[in-house]
């Protein structure tokens, strides 16, 4: 038997834009999604998920591929949860050789589910390397982060960037562009409060809405080449450790997101209740639609006045997490 875990990412910049070829910066923090695999006779496939949310739904349920369970979530985010797990145990036996290996699953996870969060990503990386290291073989960071992407590729339509797949499977902050990937060395701390609406924006319907967007109006598609450039800045930015410049980048940004259409009356309430409250900046981070906003505010300000506004019903601060997939 053996136990894997993976952290949760927030995306400082560039999400949407990252689909199109502009990089993204995202950052690893201290949530993981822990994931136990045991080789079983059998040649199936059980999955025992309990509680893979912070609060609100839990997810219980038992069966194969075919079985479904009875649990109150909705439908496409179940199927796409059994879709992660059964597409990372796939990729696992492929890696070790053993295409009819039975595999008996628990998973337990604190990142809320579809909050941009990227608990898929940590949920999928998790899966992979427990599986592979129960059935025998050894598989590096890059690895694990590569057959997660697959994972999340196949999962999402097509509508994936390697960026939470390899920010989980190595940790710390990392750049990506296009299949350029990235650890970004000598961040260490970064001041992260995230805002969570309890909400889960669907991933794969808002990337379509920007490509289309982008496609009916150039001012859109210089949009999304804008957020390239407010990237690059944000990345000069962390480098120097101007941690000012960052927050006016990630204020921008947000701007980008909104007029892009992927913002919510949620997320806009606690941006801006971040930055009334002294943030250096916020953003709604992941797909949008709802879900999370990230902050950056040393002080426990911007926390407090999230915890009072309406719409924010989770409030926490997201250490930065310098380690990725492991072993427990
Ligand atoms: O919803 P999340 O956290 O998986 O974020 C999606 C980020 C996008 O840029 C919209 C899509 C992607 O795969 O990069």
């Amino acid at each position: 038997m053996v136990t894997a875990s993976a952290p949760g990412k927030v995306i400082l910049l560039g999400e949407h834009a990252v689909v199109y070829g502009e990089p993204a910066i995202a950052c690893a923090i201290e949530r993981r999604a822990r994931v136990t695999a045991e080789r079983t006779g059998d040649g199936g496939l059980t999955i025992h998920a309990d509680d893979l949310s912070l609060d609100g739904f839990t997810v219980e349920y038992e069966g194969g591929p075919d079985g479904r369970p009875d649990v109150d979530v909705p439908a496409a985010l179940l199927e796409a949860g059994m879709g992660y797990f059964e597409g990372a145990v796939a990729q696992a036996r492929e890696a070790a050789g053993a295409p009819a290996a039975g595999v008996e699953l628990t998973a337990e996870s604190s990142i809320p589910l579809g909050a941009g969060l990227g608990s898929s990503a940590a949920v999928t990386c998790a899966t992979i390397e427990a599986v592979t290291r129960e059935l025998g073989v050894e598989l590096d960071e890059r690895e694990v982060a590569d057959r997660a992407y697959r994972v999340e590729h196949d999962v999402q339509d097509g509508n994936a960037s390697r960026t939470d797949t390899f920010c989980s499977a190595v940790g710390g902050a990392v750049r990506i562009e296009g299949d350029d990937t990235e650890a970004l060395d000598g961040v260490s701390h970064l001041p992260l409060v995230v805002g969570y609406d309890g909400g889960a924006g669907d991933t794969g319907a808002l990337v379509a809405g920007v490509r289309s967007m982008r496609e009916q109006y150039d001012f859109a598609a210089d949009t999304v080449e804008t957020v390239g450039d407010v990237v690059r800045g944000g990345e000069a930015a962390l480098h120097e450790g101007d941690l000012d410049e960052l927050g006016r980048l990630m204020d921008f940004n947000h701007g980008l997101l909104s007029a892009l259409g992927v913002s919510a009356r949620t997320l806009d309430a606690m941006v801006w209740a971040a930055r009334d409250a002294g943030a250096l900046g916020a953003k709604l981070t992941g797909a949008g639609g709802g879900g999370s906003i990230v902050a950056l505010d040393e002080s426990d300000d911007t926390a407090t006045a999230l915890r009072y506004t309406q719409g924010c019903e989770q409030t926490f601060r997201a250490e930065l997490d310098t380690e990725g997939v492991r072993v427990e």
